[in-house]
């Protein structure tokens, strides 16, 4: 514990130079239960989502589990925070545990799981073996996609007709612009692209917000239904399902420069900031249109999500930077207080608290969630370095 108290101290005092005192709190919050974390599940090298309804920690069992790339990406997240040479040994052994993942073709999160893990290492490295990981992964990817549909499917179907994606998927385009990056071949920005056009056609209300679930024909690309799976209803706007889409586009918009993913982005942000249901502190409740409001659960991790997008966007949008950031910035503060920060040593030792995984379903309700803390550390690296 004293060695924890030591560098709690020398991280305060080395980020409180130029940071909000919040900032250096996030950070010794996040590096402290981060390395308890890691000492806790090195035995196996176990990966963390959640706390399970019996208190006990809940560990990725299936590597296939959607999840799996977050607590790998953010030990790189706080390599790149802290420049600290032992989150990169920290990083590189749990990466590691994701190499048979390369060819995986099961369902689209390999975006998630790949580029959060080999993504992240490789920007941060260049190591050259991790390049050719995530283009086999994002080969695998593109495996998913229908150019009749113009979009790669989400999850598979009992009836193969049904073409099943959903908004979170813009999130996998990430891996196929990085590939194209790597290896100069436009297949995969094209893929993504499509992808991007077809989900921007038909998975927006008129306000801006997003379904969660488009169904298509895979034979004729028609729309056969629009839906939710972890929202409120089908016609709600579900709060994790609108970060997932401010973030695809902002994110659509870096690797093209093409206004139309700008735009887009600026449209689902208004509805997001503009929401009469967004409370003041700006930790997103788990939908819009819950009908309890404000007696429902927050979604710690759409709000993380969120005020990393809303960071990145910033920097591209004319008219909104200020909001934006000053947004984010509420975010975060609100994130770095009780009830959402852990206490160091406690909440399993993940760094946040209160988020939402699929109510609907009584699944992961105000718990941690390993994407929650990931999107959290990628937010604060990103206003640390605004
Ligand atoms: N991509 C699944 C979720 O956001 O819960």
């Amino acid at each position: 514990m004293k060695v924890f108290i030591c560098s709690l101290f020398i991280s305060i005092f080395s980020y409180s130079l130029f940071a909000q005192p919040f900032v250096d709190r996030a950070i010794a919050t996040a590096t402290f239960q981060t390395q308890l974390m890691a000492e806790n599940m090195a035995d196996g090298l176990k990966i963390p989502r959640t706390i399970k309804k019996d208190g006990n920690i809940g560990i990725i069992s299936k590597i296939t589990d959607w999840t799996v790339g977050f607590y790998p990406g953010s030990l790189w997240l706080l390599y790149d925070l802290t420049k600290d040479s032992k989150w990169e040994v920290y990083a590189r052994a749990w990466t590691s545990r994701l190499e048979e993942l390369r060819h995986f073709t099961g369902h689209h999160d390999v975006g998630f799981m790949i580029g959060c893990s080999y993504g992240n290492g490789y920007r941060l490295t260049g190591d050259e073996s991790y390049k050719d990981i995530i283009i086999d992964a994002a080969d695998a990817l593109c495996t998913r996609f229908n150019p009749t549909v113009g979009c790669i499917k989400s999850w598979n179907f009992k009836d193969p007709e049904i073409f099943r994606v959903i908004i979170d998927n813009m999130m996998n385009l990430e891996l196929l612009f990085m590939a194209q990056v790597l290896t100069g071949d436009k297949k995969y920005g094209e893929i993504a692209v499509d992808h991007a056009n077809t989900t921007m056609k038909n998975h927006f209300r008129d306000d801006f917000s997003s379904y969660h679930l488009v169904e298509y024909s895979s034979s004729t690309g028609k729309v056969i239904n629009r839906k939710t799976v972890q929202g409120y209803a089908d016609e709600s706007a579900w709060s994790r399902g609108q970060a997932w889409a401010l973030y695809g586009y902002t994110m659509c918009y870096r690797f093209t420069s093409d206004k139309k993913y700008l735009s887009q982005a600026e449209k689902v942000a208004a509805f997001i900031l503009n929401n009469e249901n967004m409370p003041e502190d700006k930790v997103m409740f788990w939908d819009f249109d819950a009908p309890k409001i404000p007696d429902e659960p927050r979604d710690v991790s759409a709000t993380a999500i969120a005020a990393s997008a809303l960071l990145e966007l910033s920097k591209y949008s004319d008219k909104n930077s200020k909001v934006y950031f000053d947004t984010a910035e509420t975010m975060l503060k609100s994130l770095t207080k009780a009830p959402y920060l852990a206490d160091i040593g406690e909440n399993h030792n993940f760094i946040l608290t209160n988020s939402v995984g699929s109510l609907p379903h009584n699944g992961e309700v105000s718990v941690p969630l390993n994407y929650a803390d990931y999107y959290f550390i990628e937010a604060l690296t990103r206003y640390i370095n605004y």
